[in-house]
């Protein structure tokens, strides 16, 4: 006797709806996205009991006539795509057309709308159930009601987790909505109490301030780019504002915020050296692509996206974000912004080395002249600790971080090395065994020309005869390790990554001690070397090199100025 039998509509939603609503956030997400396909300017969210007892979402768009309100809650009915094409082609946030259906199926829902130049009409739904429709008296739009979320699925209402947590993923996809949408205004109530709102009037700076909070665009650096027809803007907050998280890297494309694990990270290797070790930057990054190169279509919630040359586009951001940051001259950071925002500095860990090595492989004077001097000029006043120099001009007083600074100038000096890799090599007075397991010579040999072009030389035994001019002696392990580590991780010696590593790791083989009494000769020469370098204002681990207190702040500490 056959006993596969087919579903009815109802419990087929049901059964969807898991994959769509799996919390009040993302039956929000789905109102909001609706809100603004309509075409909305203005959307308010409302929610009651972190979502459990309700949630109201009003929007001022498009709104629909009385066959489509009912309608829109069939599952497979939407007004988004209608062939193919469109799906290969998809403007609009929604296009599945089973949110309002998902979303019935596990709730009670009141829907009222209206459009232009017509009467309003609501309709309301109890478990994926019709229950009644009318008409209603609203402003042109759209409102959705929410009730007594999964009060049919007890399974699902129990998986919700605290007050708080639902609390904040309800704010977090809020933000992220309000800031891939600058032209809409938003605003977002608890309980009946204001929570966020945005202005809607295109504004980053102002848009960001109202996510993030107030001045946190002091110092945001902006950049507008495109390649290969694909626009890139980039909102890149003050690296001082470190966060301990990724997740206030936010990527945006065409509107929809995504999760992609390439593009933020391409967002922190381009802040890489300018923050601190385990921190993270505050970053929007919005791509306005051509949708036929995108595929949208691999989960329900949307926030994944295939991308044609994901990885290309990775390494523009990443190059943009880079650039962008270097750019930006006023870098020192204020004494008292500092103190304010309690920078953790205890990840860092300061390996020391002699200073004789800062005064060597300086970068090449014909180049050194050309180079922007960003840092102002200033007169050395005296030492405090044994750690921080102190210099002064009209603006006020300098405290340098003599440890950190050198970290920077040998930083650079091999980061510098290392991109104009000369294939002058130097022959060993001995030659010296490996110290290698069989897999790493193995990989070594496999590779052996990636070696080779860095300046590298074996015997036919595999003992190292050859290095690169610019390696001293005692750097070379440090060298081949970070070439294998990168070999086994990747497969491939990239350089531009190895560059980095190694200019980080050999920089970090010392800086001058933090309390080594220093010559005047020496902290010129720290000094004019750290004037020069690509960015001056941090370590290579992130941490200011230079802080400033200005006359004025240092006059109101003593009361003299309010
Ligand atoms: N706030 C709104 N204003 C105007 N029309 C709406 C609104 N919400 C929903 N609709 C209409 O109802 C239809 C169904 O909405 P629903 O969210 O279920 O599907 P969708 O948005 O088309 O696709 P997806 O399931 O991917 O969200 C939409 O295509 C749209 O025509
Ligand atoms: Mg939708």
């Amino acid at each position: 006797m056959p006993v596969i039998r087919q579903m009815d509509q109802r419990l087929a939603n049901m059964i969807a709806a898991g994959e769509v609503v799996d919390r009040p956030a993302s039956v929000i997400k789905e109102l909001m996205e609706n809100a603004i396909d309509a075409h909305a300017t203005q959307v308010s969210v409302d929610v009651f009991d972190m979502g459990m007892k309700k949630m109201i979402v009003t929007d001022n768009g498009v709104g629909m006539d009385q066959i489509d309100a009912k309608m829109a809650f069939s599952r497979h009915a939407t007004s988004k795509i209608k062939d193919e094409f469109d799906l290969s082609h998809i403007q609009t946030l929604g296009f599945r057309g089973e949110a309002l259906a998902a979303i019935a199926s596990v709730s009670k829902v009141l829907l009222k709308t209206r459009q232009e130049h017509g009467e309003g009409f609501f309709v309301s739904f109890e478990g994926g159930h019709f229950v009644t429709e009318g008409l209603a008296t609203l402003n042109k739009g759209t409102v959705v009601e929410v009730s007594d979320l999964f009060y049919n699925t007890p399974a699902r209402f129990k998986y919700i987790k605290s007050d708080l947590a639902e609390k904040i993923q309800i704010i977090d996809l809020f933000d992220r909505i309000a800031l891939a949408n600058p032209n809409i205004r938003f605003a977002l109530f608890m309980d009946g109490k204001k929570i966020k709102e945005t202005y809607g009037n295109g504004d980053f700076y102002q848009l960001i301030d109202h996510i993030y909070g107030s001045r946190m665009t002091k110092g945001m650096i902006v950049f507008h780019e495109t390649v290969q027809k694909i626009k890139i803007d980039g909102y890149l907050l003050a690296p001082s504002i470190a966060r301990s998280r990724k997740k206030d890297i936010s990527i945006f494309v065409n509107g929809r915020y995504i999760k992609n694990y390439a593009l933020v990270q391409a967002v922190i290797e381009g802040y890489h050296s300018f923050m601190m070790v385990g921190k993270f930057p505050i970053a929007l990054i919005h791509i306005a692509i051509d949708p036929s190169l995108l595929d949208v279509n691999v989960h329900p919630q949307k926030y994944e996206i295939k991308f044609v040359n994901e990885m290309i586009l990775a390494y523009h951001i990443e190059s943009f974000v880079k650039r962008a940051l270097l750019m930006e001259k006023h870098e020192i950071v204020e004494g008292k912004d500092i103190i304010d925002k309690k920078i953790e500095t205890e990840n860092y860990t300061p390996i020391q080395f002699e200073f004789h090595d800062v005064l060597e492989n300086t970068i090449p004077l014909e180049e050194e002249k050309t180079r922007m001097h960003k840092l102002p000029d200033m007169s050395y006043v005296g030492v405090f600790f044994g750690t921080y120099l102190i210099f002064q001009n009209e603006e006020g007083m300098f405290l340098v971080d003599q440890h950190a600074a050198a970290e920077r100038v040998r930083y650079e000096h091999y980061a510098h090395a290392l991109s104009h890799p000369t294939k002058a090599r130097k022959m060993m007075l001995l030659e010296r065994p490996l110290d290698l397991t069989d897999q790493d010579q193995n990989f070594l040999k496999h590779h052996l020309q990636a070696f080779n072009d860095l300046g590298f030389g074996f015997t036919e035994d595999m003992h190292l005869n050859q290095m690169p001019t610019w390696l001293r002696d005692e750097e070379v392990d440090i060298a081949l390790e970070a070439c294998l580590v990168m070999l086994e991780e990747n497969n491939h010696i990239d350089l531009q990554k190895l560059r980095d590593t190694l200019a980080k790791d050999i920089s970090c083989k010392g800086a001058i001690k933090a309390n080594k009494a220093l010559s005047i000769l020496e902290i010129e020469a720290l000094m004019k070397q750290l004037q020069v370098c690509e960015n001056p204002y941090h370590c290579p681990h992130g941490r200011p090199t230079i802080v400033k207190l200005t006359h004025y702040d240092i006059e109101r500490m003593f009361k003299r100025v309010v």
